[in-house]
């Protein structure tokens, strides 16, 4: 497998522990904190792992509300692209995860196929802009409310992922 960029946004450090995680779980993953990166980055990787929380009621987390303009610019054809997500299913039932929404319809527009989608099952939400086509677009996960399963979580999604990186 190629080298995979792994680039994460977190306020609370959340994403950062689930980034860390993802990288061991899956190796030979350069983590990049979007705080202190640019966008074009991005462009060093063919397998590109992108990390968010949601924010606000739906909103980007605030380094993603920074870093993801740049992002938009860039040609990302031929770019492999997994995604999670970490967000809070019952205080937030109507925007779960809708940051990670968010970045996957951006991801698409730069021409990035977009690999890792991930079932709803084992979820409580009303609604998430994260879903696309019945499933979330990237790995789902709620450290406020299921901590306990998200290292399960993780070794089943990145095992896949390794089927799907080059
Ligand atoms: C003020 C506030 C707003 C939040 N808004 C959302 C939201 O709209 N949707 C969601 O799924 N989670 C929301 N969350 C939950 C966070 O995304 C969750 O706690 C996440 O694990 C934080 O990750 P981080 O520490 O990496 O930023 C919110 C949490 C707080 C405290």
């Amino acid at each position: 497998m190629q080298p995979t960029g792994l680039f994460y946004g977190s306020s609370t450090g959340n994403t950062a522990t689930a980034a860390r995680d993802i990288a061991q779980a899956l190796g030979n993953v350069t983590l990049h904190d979007i705080a202190e990166t640019s966008a074009d980055t991005l462009l060093s990787y063919s397998n590109i792992i992108l990390g968010a929380s949601t924010w606000g009621f739906g909103e980007l987390q605030d380094d993603w509300q920074q870093f993801l303009p740049g992002m938009a610019e860039l040609d990302l054809a031929g770019k492999t692209v997994a995604l999670f997500g970490l967000g809070d299913q019952y205080s937030y039932s109507d925007v779960f995860l809708d940051a990670m929404g968010t970045i996957h319809d951006t991801v698409v527009a730069c021409g990035a196929t977009v690999v890792g989608a991930w079932p709803t099952d084992g979820y409580e939400f009303e609604a998430s802009s994260a879903v696309k086509n019945g499933s979330f677009a990237g790995l789902a996960l709620d450290a406020d409310n299921q901590n306990d399963m998200t290292p399960q979580r993780i070794q089943q999604w990145t095992a896949q992922l390794t089927t799907m990186f080059r």
